[in-house]
């Protein structure tokens, strides 16, 4: 991954001791420490709670604050000294703090809002607007096919949260079901995207001529131009996952990917590493494309592939069909503004704007509550919704979503992929 800042350990020692420890502290964090609390310790402020969820690098908890008795969450990640990586996972200082740099001047409804931040035992705590309504993963697995109102209630505002991040320089690279959480329980009409940990934010001078080039997402939301390498890299009889991200899929002897600018390969909740071709924000429209699959199958990927190669090399294909059963109550329209996104060449796909303004998007709901006969009791508004039909039984295979209640199988590449 890119940085986000200068790293102070590599500044030269000169000046008096002072000015440097002055210097350090402001050039080491995103913005010159704008959203730093240090006024108070973290433990003076807030007072820690249950946890409301892990990643692979993280712990999120519930944390209320001794000031006012507001309630927050609270993303926990180890942060390593300047210059060092930290854990099993090898996440740099300059990659952890990408997260903040991406949140910092983020406001808009439908993307989760950085409170403020601090520095404590070794920690980086970033506080946010607690979401308790939990992932919309979790509620695909429950509920089966959206209705393609319900599904276009979700939609709306996952294309409106991401037009927004792409405004404001910011790609997220790590859009998926499991990244969109409920700002209240059931309701599907407050959604906003979390999880900015593989987010890139390009800074006016470096738009240009730094792009994108570092593996990373997860597997099965991944836009071919991320996982597609340079022509000269381009390996025979490659390669699996793991190869991939940690940058070992090019020609001739392997060679690691630079794990001081990267996320670690195969770690739950995404992966990252290695050098790939550049690429830019239309891979987050790519993984739009697929939610929005998701959303109407009922948690059942356009691309899947118990094997990580051959589902690479499925993705970059760019093949995928509406031919389950599922799709046959699916309007054209909406199959039509899936194919406008999952289109391999990205000068090619639709951004954001553009599939807002497609005419499955200005549909008018079909019922008053907004439902239809594939509706199974999601909320609209704080509205309950009936549940009129069964879903579908799901028919999921190897790291695609597993059947809620049923065992899911872990994906092989070891990222929480699209299983619970
Ligand atoms: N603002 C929030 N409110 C409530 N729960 C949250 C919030 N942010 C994250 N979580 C929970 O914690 C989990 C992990 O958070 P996330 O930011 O996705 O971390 P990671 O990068 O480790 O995947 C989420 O999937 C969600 O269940
Ligand atoms: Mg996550």
């Amino acid at each position: 991954m890119g940085g986000c800042s200068s790293a102070v350990a590599e500044e030269p020692l000169l000046g008096n001791p002072e000015a440097l420890l002055q210097q350090a502290h402001e050039t080491d964090f995103p913005e010159h420490g704008k959203k730093m609390r240090t006024d108070v310790s973290f433990k003076e402020a807030y007072e820690l709670g249950q946890p409301l969820g892990w990643g692979g690098f993280s712990k999120v908890k519930l944390v209320t604050s001794r000031e006012t008795g507001e309630r927050y969450a609270c993303k926990i990640i180890p942060l390593p000294r300047p210059g060092h990586a930290s854990n099993e996972h090898q996440c740099t200082r300059t990659a952890i703090l990408q997260e903040v740099d991406a949140l910092l001047e983020l406001d808009h409804p439908n993307v989760v809002g950085l409170k403020e931040y601090f520095v404590w035992a070794g920690r980086l705590c970033l506080v946010m607007e607690l979401l308790p309504g939990g992932e919309l993963l979790d509620l695909v697995l429950e509920k089966g096919p959206f209705s393609e109102d319900d599904a276009r209630t979700v939609f709306r505002q996952l294309l409106e949260g991401v037009d927004y991040l792409h405004r404001m320089g910011v790609t997220h690279r790590d859009l998926k079901l499991d990244n969109l959480l409920l700002a209240r329980p059931g309701d599907i009409s407050a959604i906003r995207i979390v999880d900015f940990g593989f987010a890139k934010k390009h800074h006016a001078a470096d738009r240009l001529n730094n792009p994108m080039k570092t593996v990373c997402g997860t597997p099965e939301y991944m836009a071919p131009e991320v996982i597609r390498r340079p022509k000269r890299q381009r390996l025979r009889g490659c390669c699996n996952w793991q190869q991939l991200a940690a940058g070992l899929c090019g020609t001739g002897s392997p060679t690691p990917g630079p794990a001081s600018t990267s996320r670690p390969p195969a770690a739950p909740g995404g992966a990252g590493g290695s050098t790939g071709a550049a690429y830019g924000p239309a891979c987050d429209c790519w993984s739009c494309g697929i939610i929005l699959y998701l959303l109407l199958s009922g948690g059942e990927p356009p691309f899947s592939d118990p094997s990580q190669p051959r589902l690479l090399r499925t993705i970059v294909a760019g093949k995928f069909s509406f031919g389950a059963a599922v799709w046959k109550g699916v309007s054209k329209e909406a199959k039509d503004l899936i194919c406008r996104l999952l289109v391999v060449d990205p000068d090619e796909r639709w951004d954001c704007r553009r599939a807002l303004g497609h005419p499955w998007m200005r549909r008018q709901p079909s019922s008053p509550t907004g439902g239809s006969s594939r509706s199974r009791g999601v909320s609209s508004g704080g509205i309950k919704m009936p549940l009129i039909a069964p879903a579908p039984p799901a028919q999921h295979q190897g790291s695609t979503l597993a059947a809620a209640g049923a065992p899911a199988t872990p994906p092989a590449y070891g990222g929480k992929g699209l299983a619970r």
